[in-house]
């Protein structure tokens, strides 16, 4: 168990460290007008990259093309910081600390902030579709596809639109659970999927990876509502205690912090118990992100 955490903390440390290369390398400087400048303050030298680990995680275990996962790993995470940076402008979160740094709307402008997501989300798609055909066109479709559906309006835009019309508003447990599966475990839900995709897995399979995502998504989401109440600013690299003052329906809010911790380990046991569904035999950096998801201090 020790050796297998060793293994882990190496193995995350080597991923992190090959996506911050790739993004350095993708996430060009040269957009105009300080465009490029915006995007990669960013994306760069920041997060967890859970969603990237999610990624190549995945592709490892099904045996799938790396060239494809890292592009996938990048094009998720992109995905992800525009998501950020449009979650804390004035007319959603309203936050100015994230990652650490200053929000991008407060160190360039609303204006650029606004474009720097939408570049970065274009980014993303072009990243999946390479000019040199890197990657197979019928998996560029797939992955495109995949994209697509998690970032959108049946995902995370539309979970984000609820919870934006949920401010003051006491969701029951089905509601705030339907909010949290688009608005955050809809794109680490295809983060998996994704992964999987860079391979060729049978449908049983495919839907065991496609449930253990789903399940590391929601929880993932509940221990953010945890962390914003138990955790502080500086741990967090954001402003800690917002969801109370915005008054936004949390799992907190509706259950308390010990029945929501509660609630998150029942899920990551739900996600374990998919995982081993899966008929898949190298899993062992899965289970062990599912845990990070569930321990992690920030
Ligand atoms: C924060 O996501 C926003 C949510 C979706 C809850 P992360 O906690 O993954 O943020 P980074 O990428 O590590 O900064
Ligand atoms: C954001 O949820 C989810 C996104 C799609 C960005 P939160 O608003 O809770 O994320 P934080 O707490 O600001 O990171
Ligand atoms: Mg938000
Ligand atoms: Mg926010
Ligand atoms: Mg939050």
């Amino acid at each position: 168990m020790l050796s297998h955490n060793v293994d882990f903390v190496a193995w995350r440390q080597t991923q992190q460290d090959a996506v911050e290369r790739a993004l350095e390398r993708w996430v060009r400087a040269d957009a105009p007008a300080g465009l490029g400048d915006a995007m990669r303050y960013a994306v760069l030298d920041g997060g967890k990259r859970l969603r990237p680990l999610l990624v190549l995680a995945t592709a490892e275990a099904v045996g799938g093309q790396s060239q494809a996962a890292m592009r996938a790993a990048c094009a998720v995470e992109l995905i992800h910081a525009y998501s950020l940076v449009h979650d804390d402008m004035p007319c959603m979160d309203n936050d100015v600390l994230r990652r650490g740094k200053p929000t991008v709307h407060v160190q360039f402008g609303q204006a650029q902030a606004l474009l720097a997501g939408d570049a970065l989300q274009a980014l993303a798609f072009e990243l999946l579709v390479p000019g040199d055909r890197t990657v197979a066109d019928v998996m560029s479709a797939r992955l495109c596809r995949l994209l697509a559906l998690s970032a959108g309006a049946d995902g995370m835009a539309g979970g984000q639109a609820v919870d934006l019309a949920s401010v003051g508003v006491a969701l029951d447990l089905p509601s705030l659970e339907a909010m949290h599966r688009r608005k955050t475990g809809a794109l680490l839900q295809a983060s998996v999927t994704m992964g999987a995709a860079t391979g060729d897995v049978s449908r049983d399979t495919h839907a065991s990876l496609a449930a253990f995502g789903a399940c590391v998504g929601l929880a993932f989401q509940v221990v953010d509502d945890i962390l914003d109440v138990t955790a502080d600013s500086t741990t967090l690299g954001k402003t800690a205690g917002k969801d109370a003052a915005a008054d936004k329906p949390t799992f907190v809010s509706l259950m308390g912090l010990t029945e929501a911790q509660a609630y998150a380990e029942r899920v990551l046991d739900q996600a374990h118990d998919a995982l081993r569904r899966s008929g898949l035999s190298h899993l062992h950096t899965l289970h062990a992100l599912a845990d990070w998801v569930g321990r992690r201090a920030s």
